[in-house]
């Protein structure tokens, strides 16, 4: 490729350095609500911090630390959830949707929460799961114990069973987490799962698509509709400013719920599935499709966006730009886009983006491809690079290929390389802050954390590990406790030093107090671009590529209004042009030019400039 160098005879680019072509999104001038541009931190609630010291994450634990998250700068927290629930998948079970579980803390603790991130101007998005319910919610129960056909069962998806006896599941579906999606219990009331006992008459099977302990409701039944709806108004009363929306395409599933061919590569993202490890084509599709959609007769169904129109008319009874965004693993970005509609919800989480390989001409393409499908719909696009779902950012990137896409590393698996790793991370992380809509943050990213990939078997909880008879390590070792004060035990993530999984060593190294106030640190420099992000109004900025790397294997230069945001992604330094002040950096850049005028941007390295 050309490189732009001062010392190299004009050329078109070093005339005009860094010179933009046609705008490819033209931005929202203004953003009159305040989801179109906001940083989103999630907070998993289980592995924030501590605060009566059980060694598992709780509200008080939250609230203690809202002035991390106020210093580092984010306009929103999302929590993941906190609701009564026997915790088989972490909390996605919940038994009681308007009630805070013992493990985490009260109501109270959660009035408090929230008024305390509103005193200091953070917004509070919860998590909704309608997909399914924990077999211990009240409905199941009840369906349980009522016979078949009854109003009871009819919340959920129970079937007859396919074969001469009922003895096969109603469809061939595949739970995500591995094995099938039905189970089968007892004949007539106050059924339980069969278990194969001699004096046992098997009768009906539920649907799950997730494990067996997540019975599916049926969101053909009004009743399920009005709940929901009823749900939203809970915590909408009490003052929470969204929702962000588990299993969001999943709701409504094909009339007749017929089998599936294709169900090898049923996924939702990293999840179970067997799809995991799928290596995406360089050559990524002009409409930025990673692989990372589902599909199938149980997901993105036409027939789920009458759901989200009716929430966003319950939205829009309450002030203040309340916002629902989706968990849609949906491609392609243009049928993603649907969710975002104007009468829908207003973003979703972009996992094109998230499952782009790390390589220039794949993200320009996935960028350009979000930033128009949501454009055409009037929606922001909603930047994602980790969460509790999937392997850390500044261990995926660390992978010999980037293109995999594990669910979980085990320590007998082949390992990310750390310091390449955190050095693409916050190359990728710059980038993300620097497009115009929203980003989420995932709690620990802005410390650099890197999975967990030694975690023993005899700790793990995910389902996904049991259910995949061990085949995939599942999602625990993102879901490490956080390190606060490197020398307290625990790392400080409670005052008892006791945490729920057990954190690897290096943890010390990235503790938030030996980071704090130091220059170059990771969240030092997620501050600073926090910071600049909202002094340059980025959030509803414009993008167009700089010309002279447009079509660049190594390189990807985009302007948002008067910033430069450039990342080198190639083997050698990038050359800087004179007359641009760097204002933020991934990585070691000088920008001290009295020694030599010549600025290089390293390898792996995002640096946003401003021409002057
Ligand atoms: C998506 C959530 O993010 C994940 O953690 C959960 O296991 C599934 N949905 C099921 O609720």
């Amino acid at each position: 490729m050309t490189r732009i160098d001062s010392t190299t005879p004009p050329t078109t680019a070093t005339l005009q350095p860094l010179a933009a072509g046609a705008l490819v999104h033209a931005g929202a001038g203004e953003a009159p609500e305040w989801w179109r541009d906001a940083v989103i931190y999630q907070v998993y609630p289980r592995s924030f911090a501590d605060g009566d010291g059980d060694g598992i994450g709780d509200l008080p634990g939250i609230t203690s630390k809202l002035d991390h998250l106020a210093e580092l700068g984010v306009d929103a927290v999302w929590l993941s959830p906190f609701y009564r629930s026997p915790q088989k998948d972490a909390g996605y079970d919940v038994a009681d949707y308007r009630d805070v579980d013992p493990l985490f803390g009260t109501l109270a603790d959660f009035d408090e929460l929230l008024a305390q991130a509103h005193a200091r101007g953070i917004r509070v998005i919860v998590d909704l799961v309608p997909n399914h319910t924990s077999d211990q919610h009240a409905w199941f129960q009840a369906a349980l114990a009522s016979p078949e056909g009854s109003a009871e069962r009819g919340r959920y998806v129970f079937r007859e069973g396919e074969g001469e006896h009922g003895e096969l599941p109603p469809n061939n579906w595949q739970s995500i987490f591995g094995g099938p999606a039905w189970t089968r219990v007892t004949a007539g009331a106050g059924a339980r799962p069969v278990t194969g006992a001699a004096d046992e008459v098997p009768g009906q099977w539920y649907l799950h698509l997730f494990d067996s302990s997540q019975p599916d409701l049926d969101w053909e039944n009004p009743e399920v509709r009005s709940e929901f709806e009823d749900v939203l108004r809970f915590w909408l009363d009490k003052g929470v400013d969204g929702f962000r929306i588990d299993v969001a395409h999943g709701m409504v599933k094909a009339p007749g719920l017929p089998d599936w061919d294709g169900s090898v590569s049923m996924v939702e993202g990293t999840e179970g599935g067997g799809a995991s490890d799928e290596v995406v084509d360089p050559g990524a599709p002009e409409d930025g499709s990673t692989g990372a959609g589902n599909s199938g007769p149980m997901f993105d169904q036409d027939g789920v966006h009458e759901i989200y129109r009716a929430w966003h008319r319950v939205l829009a009874e309450y002030d203040g730009d309340r916002a629902l965004v989706a968990e849609a693993w949906v491609e392609p970005l243009s049928r993603l886009a649907r969710y975002v509609r104007p009468d829908e919800m207003h973003q979703a989480f972009n996992f094109s983006f998230l499952t782009t390989p790390w390589s220039a001409a794949p993200l320009r393409t996935v960028i350009a491809a979000s930033l128009r499908a949501n454009d055409e719909v009037g929606a922001p696009t909603t930047w994602v690079l980790s969460n509790h779902d999937v392997v850390r950012h500044a261990s995926r990137l660390g992978l010999a290929d980037p293109g995999l896409r594990p669910n979980g590393i085990f320590a007998h698996e082949a390992q990310p390389d750390e310091e390449l790793g955190l050095r693409r991370a916050r190359a990728a992380s710059l980038l993300m802050l620097g497009l115009p809509g929203s980003s989420y943050l995932y709690q620990g990213e802005e410390l650099g954390l890197p999975e967990h990939t030694a975690l023993p078997d005899d700790v793990r909880e995910d389902p996904a590990f049991f259910r995949t008879q061990g085949a995939e390590a599942g999602r625990d070792g993102c879901r490490v406790p956080l390190p606060w004060h490197a020398e307290a035990p625990g790392h400080g993530f409670g005052p008892t030093g006791r945490t729920w999984l057990p954190q690897p060593e290096s943890y010390a190294r990235y503790a938030a107090d030996v980071q704090r106030g130091v220059a170059g640190s990771t969240y030092e420099t997620y501050r600073a671009a926090l910071a600049t992000r909202r002094a340059e109004r980025l959030g509803t900025g414009t993008l167009a590529w700089v010309e002279e790397h447009a079509g660049s294997d190594d390189v990807i230069a985009l302007r948002n209004r008067d910033v430069v945001v450039l990342t080198n992604l190639g083997s050698d330094p990038v050359v800087l042009p004179r007359g641009v002040e760097v204002l933020v950096a991934s990585g070691p850049v000088r920008t001290d030019r009295s020694a030599d005028p010549q600025v290089r941007v390293p390898s792996d390295t995002t640096v946003w400039l401003r021409a002057l």
